[in-house]
């Protein structure tokens, strides 16, 4: 069997060509972070040959996706995190079952696919674009939101969920289930007679339910002392035009910053395999984080070497 060269991992580097030439070279096992958003199916063309998206079905493009998808799961690190953002769009005709007019739901299916081929879904973050491009469209709903997929390969992965904290509204408090289950009338079909709460707990809880959103858990595994709480699964950060860049698709350098620092540790290496513009390597430079990348367009990669202020192409 022809061997494929396999390249040495060198940060501050973009590799320009096609994803899967480029990716199957990489070192199994050596990416702490993949932060990433591909080419979308069906939507905008950047007029550059060969590039992902314009395939004749939905179903070709699933199934790259898929090989692609595989080849991710290499090349990650076991405690690793790959964030994927990845929207959709609607069939302009049938493809085979699928009918024209239906949003595809690729998401959907591209997420399905992970799953089944071993990755571990952690969440299903949604990017709130508030300012996201208005639609004329009178038969659905304005379209502000898409979809980032929080994928790994097992539960000891790396998360630094203190970086992405937000501060509480009111001041937190551990929620004790006993008194909660007194207050619902269940305490006893639960456990008999062997608790009880009093009338002022039942009270005190009553109140508080109200302001539940700041309960910080139920246990010792919850920090209790600290005034920051778990952000969520909705991520509000607007869209921004970049000046000068001739690229039309990229995603805000805050947004790549928000993964990174909550998915790669201190001196890791992120890893985007669609680099487009470079913001993920901005991101990572901003964080002290290394990077590599990987984008068809020569054209891109250059310009992305000179927004980015250092690097070079391979
Ligand atoms: C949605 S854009 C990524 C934008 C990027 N997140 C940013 O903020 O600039 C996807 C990029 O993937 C590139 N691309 C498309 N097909 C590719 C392929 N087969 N191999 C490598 N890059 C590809 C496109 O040229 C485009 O720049």
């Amino acid at each position: 069997m022809k061997q494929k060269l396999q390249l040495k991992l060198q940060s501050r580097t973009i590799h320009v060509g096609d994803v899967m030439e480029k990716l199957c070279r990489f070192p199994t096992n050596s990416i702490d972070c993949i932060m990433t958003s591909p080419m979308y199916y069906n939507d905008i063309d950047l007029g550059v040959p060969g590039a992902w998206g314009n395939e004749r079905s939905v179903f070709e493009y699933l199934s790259k996706m898929r090989v692609f998808q595989n080849e991710l799961l290499r090349v990650l690190k076991p405690r690793g995190t790959c964030f994927i953002n990845i929207s959709d769009s609607y069939a302009k005709r049938n493809h085979g079952p699928i009918k024209k007019g239906t949003k595809f739901m690729v998401p959907e299916m591209f997420s399905s696919q992970c799953v089944l081929d071993g990755w571990l879904c952690e969440n299903v973050i949604q990017w709130l674009k508030r300012n996201a491009f208005p639609t004329s469209v009178q038969t659905h709903l304005w379209w502000n939101m898409e979809p980032v997929y929080f994928l790994v390969k097992n539960k000891n992965h790396y998360f630094n969920l203190d970086a992405v904290k937000i501060p509480r509204l009111h001041k937190s408090k551990p929620l004790n289930r006993r008194v909660r289950d007194a207050a619902h009338g269940r305490l006893e079909a639960r456990f008999g007679k062997k608790y009880r709460a009093s009338k002022k707990e039942i009270r005190q809880f009553k109140q508080d339910i109200r302001k539940r959103a700041d309960y910080t858990g139920f246990n010792s595994r919850y920090d209790n002392t600290k005034n920051d709480k778990n952000p969520g699964c909705l991520l509000d950060i607007p869209v921004k035009v970049v000046p000068g860049l001739s690229h039309v698709a990229y995603y805000p350098v805050e947004f790549a910053e928000w993964f990174i620092k909550c998915g790669c540790p201190k001196n890791g290496i992120v890893l985007d395999p669609f680099l487009g513009s470079g913001t993920t390597a901005i991101a990572a430079e901003n964080l002290g984080r290394q990077w590599v990348g990987i984008e068809l367009s020569e054209k891109f990669a250059a310009e992305s070497i000179k927004r980015i202020g250092v690097g070079k192409l391979a």
